[in-house]
């Protein structure tokens, strides 16, 4: 990937570290979700070769199945190149196993850049990013790139069919991110990242919010997934862990 032009001695591993940090702020038990699909993929699956993250952003959840299976070669795909940027910094020492291809996963093109079948499909916090049709349409490509057996996961927000419900989650989930004190926000973040970058504000606003077109923000019920990734051609559909809004979903390639 091509990377972006940085000043010179630019700390890499500082915006590393403040990405994780300001998406734990928004992410109740990120490394939990983590460990959790790390373990589904090594029990569902005899043997692994090549893993997808959609979304990968900095690069957190390849770094995790990079170490968890040795043998395997993972590829990320997202739209951002200066979070690309990060994530080929974060994975650099694993050389050829790692494959970061910047596309958007609402464009057809990013699957002519999978040429090998796909062990396992993962994802986390970024498919809300999709509106339903978006999603419904990448279920299908999901099963296109994985070989039969293959496992799809998505950490990732989840709505509920009652407004009554959702509002309760809502409160607890704003009432949990404000605690806690040198908690970063989102638009800190890209203010600060930005500005390190020497990207105007202009670009912020059209990278962080031109990229947002109305999505899922606050997820669809699981029902919903369920009956688009059996559409799809998936079984053993199903939510392996819950917290409130958030859950780990996902099933199997008939
Ligand atoms: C909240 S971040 C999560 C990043 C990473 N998965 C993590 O857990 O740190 C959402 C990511 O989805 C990416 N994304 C959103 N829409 C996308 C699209 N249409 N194509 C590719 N990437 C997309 C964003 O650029 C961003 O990196």
């Amino acid at each position: 990937m091509q990377e972006i032009k940085v000043p010179e001695g630019f700390d890499w591993q500082m915006w590393i570290n403040r990405w994780d940090r300001m998406q734990e702020r928004y992410i109740d038990k990120r490394s939990e979700r983590f460990e959790i699909m790390v373990q589904l993929v090594r029990e569902t699956q005899g043997s692994i070769s090549h893993i997808l993250d959609l979304g990968c952003g900095t690069g957190s959840l390849m770094l995790e199945m990079l170490k968890a299976f040795p043998d395997s070669e993972v590829f990320g795909i997202d739209f951002d190149r200066t979070l690309l940027s990060l994530a080929c910094k974060r994975l650099g020492s694993f050389g050829n196993r790692v494959h970061i291809i910047f596309d958007d996963l609402r464009q057809p093109s990013w699957l002519k850049q999978i040429s090998e079948p796909i062990d396992a499909v993962v994802s986390a916090t970024a498919l809300h990013w999709m509106q339903q049709d978006e999603l419904t349409n990448l279920y299908g490509q999901f099963a296109k790139v994985l070989r039969s057996g293959g496992i799809f996961l998505n950490a990732d927000h989840v709505g509920s069919d009652s407004g009554k419900t959702q509002k309760a989650w809502q409160k607890r989930k704003e009432e949990s991110h404000n605690q806690g004190e040198n908690c970063e926000t989102w638009e800190d973040f890209w203010a600060d990242y930005m500005t390190a970058l020497g990207l105007k504000t202009t670009q912020i606003c059209q990278r962080v919010l031109g990229g947002w077109e109305g999505g899922i923000e606050d997820g669809m019920p699981l029902t919903w997934h369920f009956d688009k990734l059996k559409d799809a051609g998936f079984e053993s559909v199903d939510c392996f862990w819950r917290y409130d809004c958030d859950a780990i979903y996902g099933g199997l390639k008939s």
